[in-house]
């Protein structure tokens, strides 16, 4: 998979992309990743990138040519490119959207900077828009990074173990059950016994309960979106009770 990136601090990248499970997906030559500078995309004497709102207004806003002029470069490159530009107005981004992105050969992710970008480039030279969450970053690039991050788990032969991440917490939309490792008693606080047992069926049940014990108490509003078994929601309706009787 190739991911372009369009910036204008592609210095912002180098590190985070050159440990830990990224810089091995690199490595591996699974996922091929292109940062341009848009700056190299400004051809007027100054190579000016930014300007003032028509209108009036404080701040700076990315100017139209140059960002065109990068996008442009990228899909006479790449066609079929999808391209993404990273704003805190784009839609929410989440583990299917990461899923469905991921299925791509390639997408582009355009980072914007100062108050924002020309709104023609919004409207007309891009695929979509993404958000990370609802909060104002001082640009794209983190926003890239989380959205690459989360991309990269998902190709086949990232991971080390390729079923490694269909347990995890969203892969069924439900929050991780809780985990331990040694010592059996840290400081007095015990580990679950049934995680001792060598039981299998007991663990994997106490595990979906646990899960769908989290899910219920911090953020029910998942459930609407998992796939829930007859016996899921057994458990649901108990974990409800117990919850009404304990307060
Ligand atoms: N740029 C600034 N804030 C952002 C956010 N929350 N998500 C994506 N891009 C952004």
């Amino acid at each position: 998979m190739v991911i372009e990136i369009l910036t204008l601090f592609p210095e912002m990248f180098s590190s985070p992309l050159e440990h830990s499970i990224l810089g091995k997906a690199l490595q591996k030559g699974l996922l091929n990743i292109k940062v341009r500078n848009i700056r190299d995309y400004a051809f007027d004497k100054h190579r000016q990138v930014d300007d003032r709102p028509f209108g009036g207004g404080s701040g700076m806003l990315m100017k139209p040519e140059p960002l065109a002029a990068a996008i442009e470069a990228v899909r006479k490159e790449r066609p079929g490119i999808k391209v993404y530009l990273l704003t805190p107005q784009g839609k929410l981004f989440n583990q299917s959207m990461a899923r469905q992105m991921a299925s791509l050969d390639s997408i582009a992710l355009v980072c914007g900077r100062y108050e924002g970008v020309d709104d023609r480039i919004r409207a007309h030279w891009v695929d979509g828009e993404i958000s990370i969450g609802d909060y104002v970053l001082s640009g794209g690039e983190f926003a890239a990074l989380v959205v690459i991050d989360v991309i990269a788990r998902l190709i086949p032969g990232v991971l080390g173990d390729e079923d490694s991440c269909v347990e995890e917490s969203f892969s069924d939309s439900l929050l991780e059950y809780p985990q331990y490792t040694r010592p059996r008693n840290f400081r007095g606080f015990k580990v679950p016994d049934v995680l001792l047992s060598g039981n299998h069926e007991e663990i994997r049940k106490w595990r979906r309960r646990e899960s769908l014990r989290r899910t219920l108490e911090r953020r029910p509003d998942l459930l609407d979106y998992s796939e829930l078994s007859e016996e899921d929601k057994r458990i649901l309706e108990e974990l409800k009770r117990e919850k009404k009787r304990i307060g």
